[in-house]
């Protein structure tokens, strides 16, 4: 398969591909995603072979924006389409997820919710509950918009790979696979949704969260007015999987990736913490700010998130950094700084991403 390299200009293009079931790299403000239409079985068939993602891990449905402002409100007229179930507008909590909706949407959440009957199987692996999050780019919204139909789109990386953040990364993994990929440049916030699991049990509202984004527990707590619960899995091992993407080992460099927790010491302690893992070869360092990046020798490689304390730059540069560094033949395996534990919603994210990237390997201790 020919892979057609397209720009903000080809839209058009690009919706007649998605509407004829092909398959196509779309930007989004998070990262690049892989859509296809998500009412047809075929297409998430092709999704799953392109990314060769295994078919238990379910994909989110991309919606248009024009659903904010339906009249009866965006849940009913998600019903209406098929995508959840209709059952879930007589919800208590119904007006809850509504102002969540209208305050988070269009934006980087997704929210899993009673799976609508236009919804195959293929999409959701056979889970009666479909994730659905509406993106705010507005190339991603101009296609929604020209094809009629929602997209489901994972990341557009291979399974368990680096998430692509550019068009470029979408072609290092992809290219041939794929019927085009949608240049639309980096992507501005660079880790990939919160998922945020509503159901509603004797009518209590049950939040969880099953993937920290850049919506933060605290703003989701405060947006519905219970508490926010943790996924199982998050931040735990070998448990059992309730989003896959929770998956141990994801967003993974092919180099080993160690972790370091909290500020680097001094180079020479680094040195010493290498020797007593045994490791050999060259390392790379990314490190989370500048201060951590000088403590290093002037010829050691590195990357560095943010030279300011900076959460949003360094989410946005993550994904990036983790890949040149991959790329690098020079470079053995990579130590990460991890940062400190945070209630802000990118700093946990980025701790969640590096602590998937480095699985079964140790952690580094300080
Ligand atoms: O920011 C994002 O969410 C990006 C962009 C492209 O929208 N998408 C993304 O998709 O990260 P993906 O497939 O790489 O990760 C989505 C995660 C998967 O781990 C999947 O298991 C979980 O969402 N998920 C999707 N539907 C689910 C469902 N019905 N129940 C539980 N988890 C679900
Ligand atoms: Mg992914």
């Amino acid at each position: 398969m020919k892979t057609l390299h397209l720009g903000p200009e080809e839209v058009r293009k690009v919706s007649s591909i998605l509407a004829n079931g092909g398959i196509v790299a779309l930007p989004t403000e998070t990262v690049y995603g892989l859509a296809g239409n998500a009412f047809s079985s075929e297409c998430a068939l092709k999704i799953f072979e392109a990314k060769e993602r295994p078919s238990f891990d379910p994909l989110i449905t991309h919606v248009s924006e024009e659903l904010l402002s339906k009249p009866g409100g965006t849940l009913k007229a998600l019903g209406e389409a098929g995508v959840i179930h209709p059952s879930t507008t007589t919800w208590k909590a119904a007006p809850l997820i509504e102002r969540v909706m209208h305050e988070f949407w269009p934006g980087p959440l997704t929210l899993i919710l009673p799976r609508g009957s236009n919804i195959p199987d293929e999409v959701t692996s056979g889970s009666p509950r479909v994730g659905v999050r509406m993106p705010e780019h507005p190339l991603f919204q101009e296609v929604l918009s020209l094809t009629g139909f929602p997209l489901a789109a994972p990341s557009a990386n291979r399974f368990g790979r680096i998430s692509p953040t550019t068009a470029a990364h979408v072609t290092a993994e992809l290219e041939g696979r794929i019927d085009a990929v949608l240049d639309g440049g980096p992507c501005s916030v660079g880790v990939e949704s919160t998922i945020l699991s509503l159901e509603e049990s004797d009518g209590e509202l049950i939040a969880t969260l099953l993937r920290p984004g850049k919506i933060s527990r605290g703003e989701l707590e405060l947006s519905l007015g219970v508490p926010v619960g943790d996924g199982v899995g998050l931040g735990e091992k070998n448990q059992k999987i309730e989003a896959p993407g929770m998956l141990d080992q994801h967003y993974a460099p092919v180099k080993p990736l160690f972790l370091y927790p909290g500020p680097f010491p001094s180079r020479d302690h680094l040195d010493h913490w290498i020797g007593e893992f045994g490791l050999n070869g060259i390392p790379a360092f990314l490190c989370q700010n500048l201060k951590s990046a000088e403590l290093l020798r002037p010829g050691d490689f590195r990357s560095v998130l943010t030279q300011v304390s900076d959460p949003e730059a360094a989410a946005r540069a993550l994904f990036s950094a983790l890949r040149s560094l991959d790329e690098d033949s020079s470079i053995s395996f990579i130590i990460a700084e991890l940062p400190e534990n945070s209630d802000e919603g990118l700093v946990s994210a980025i701790a969640d991403r590096l602590n998937r990237a480095s699985v079964n390997k140790p952690l580094l201790k300080r």
